[in-house]
């Protein structure tokens, strides 16, 4: 029986209580391996036979939760940036299926990461997003009282309980992991770490010197979607020039290429499509200069690359965007859209990010218009399995990603044409 803690043992057999049973009843089923594997095997082909997921894969319960449970749940999910939890007591939250993560930072200036659970009975010990100020965390129910490091620092009334040792009941941890400043946490104790996850993605934009950057800007976006179709969606520009006339005014939807494909991520560049282009804003221009250290030839590149599951990074001459996806049902995702610049330029009088905000929550709201579009087509009966374009090779591979994950069994990275 998965769910353990429902059971009521009599007599040697298991019963379900009548509660726990009314609950399974509405539990979806998990997937059947021989049908999920069944389901997936048209994109277990090349890009060039390959189809689109199957309509279930959107939109089913049973799937989403085998997505929290094999995806979500064993993967390092990027859940801010360093400067998030800039002071001691400052702490962010993020949740994901029935999981709830407590990011924070401690009074010796080390960011730890905590299941968002008591210790005593069990409940939620934070409910806002974000927040500061903190010197302890008390629960709000019958006041355990933690130190920012996680240790229990008292428990009214326990004073009678015996053999109550107070050092066993700190929070449990969860592993967190920074690259390049961001926070990364892994809900799961087992799996390799950050670096070793991310491999040849590590080092690759080392000379942005990311982690240096700040936030100028955040915008947060609920999307009626299901998260793979935002994933595909940022992985092709295929839909481009009929959806973005904006974007592939500055940046043509044909450029670039695909140049790195590993188990942590997969993306590439495109380019400015002018000389006179600096960076993709409505004109194309902009007062910011490029990043002081990066190479010149980076001044007309900008990269695009899904870091699996959660994270898009999209990296400009001036400025990085990124984007968490935060799937909430299969069919809605909240987003976290930050803009990092150089901090020379976010602490200059007058700074002003929003041709780049502005340029990109224009593109942003075209892309989740189609994104719901999309759901709402794969959510009729009237949807099959479609078949995939030269120029959505990147959607093939996310495909395959996702079912590794689902399946469990890895296959050879997809094989194409468009080959870097
Ligand atoms: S559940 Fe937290 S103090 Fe009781
Ligand atoms: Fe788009």
């Amino acid at each position: 029986m998965a769910d353990g803690r429902m059971e009521t043992r009599t007599q040697g057999t298991v019963e379900m209580s009548c509660a726990a049973a009314a609950r399974r009843m509405t539990e979806p089923a998990p997937p059947e391996p021989a049908d999920l594997e069944r389901d997936l095997a048209s994109i277990r082909v090349p890009l060039e036979e390959s189809t689109t997921l199957p309509g279930r894969l959107y939109r089913d319960p049973a799937i989403f939760a085998l997505e929290v449970d094999r995806i979500f749940t064993k993967m390092w999910l990027c859940v801010g940036r360093d400067e998030d939890v800039a002071n001691p007591g400052d702490y962010l939250t993020r949740t994901i299926g029935s999981d709830s993560v407590i990011v924070m930072r401690d009074s010796d200036g080390t960011v730890n990461a905590f299941h968002n659970v008591c210790r005593h009975r069990g409940s939620r010990l934070l409910t806002e997003p974000c927040g500061g100020g903190l010197s302890r965390l008390r629960c709000p129910y019958h006041a355990w009282t933690y130190e920012l490091n996680g240790a229990l620092r008292s428990a009214p009334h326990m004073e009678d309980s015996r053999n109550f040792d107070k050092t066993a009941f700190g929070l449990h941890r969860v592993r967190l992991d920074t690259w390049d400043g961001f926070l990364f946490i892994n809900f799961s104790p087992d799996g390799p770490g950050l670096m070793e996850h991310l491999a040849e993605m590590g080092s690759k934009f080392a000379h942005y010197r990311m982690g240096t950057l700040k936030r100028g800007k955040r915008l947060h976006y609920t999307v009626q979607a299901n998260w793979k179709i935002l994933a595909e969606n940022y992985s092709e520009c295929y839909h481009c020039s009929l959806i973005h006339p904006e974007l592939n005014k500055v940046s043509h939807y044909m450029s670039g290429q695909t140049d790195l494909v590993n188990r942590a991520t997969v993306g590439g560049w495109m380019d400015l499509r002018k000389d006179e282009y600096q960076t993709m804003t409505l004109s194309g221009q902009t007062q910011r200069p490029p990043l002081p250290w990066l190479p010149a030839d980076e001044y007309r590149k900008i990269h695009y690359y899904i870091v699996y599951p959660n994270l898009l990074l999209s990296l400009h001459p001036d400025y990085v965007m990124t984007h968490q996806v935060w799937p909430v049902a299969p069919d809605r995702c909240e987003i976290v859209n930050d803009y990092l610049f150089d901090p020379a330029e976010v602490t200059k009088a007058g700074f002003d990010p929003s041709d780049a905000s502005d340029f990109w929550d224009l593109t942003n709201k075209q892309d989740w218009k189609a994104c719901e579009l999309t759901q709402q087509g794969i959510g009729s009966g009237g949807y099959d399995r479609g078949r995939l374009s030269s120029l959505e090779w990147m959607v093939h591979i996310f495909d395959n990603f996702v079912a590794d994950r689902l399946t469990g069994k890895t296959a050879p990275l997809p094989a194409s044409r468009q080959t870097p």
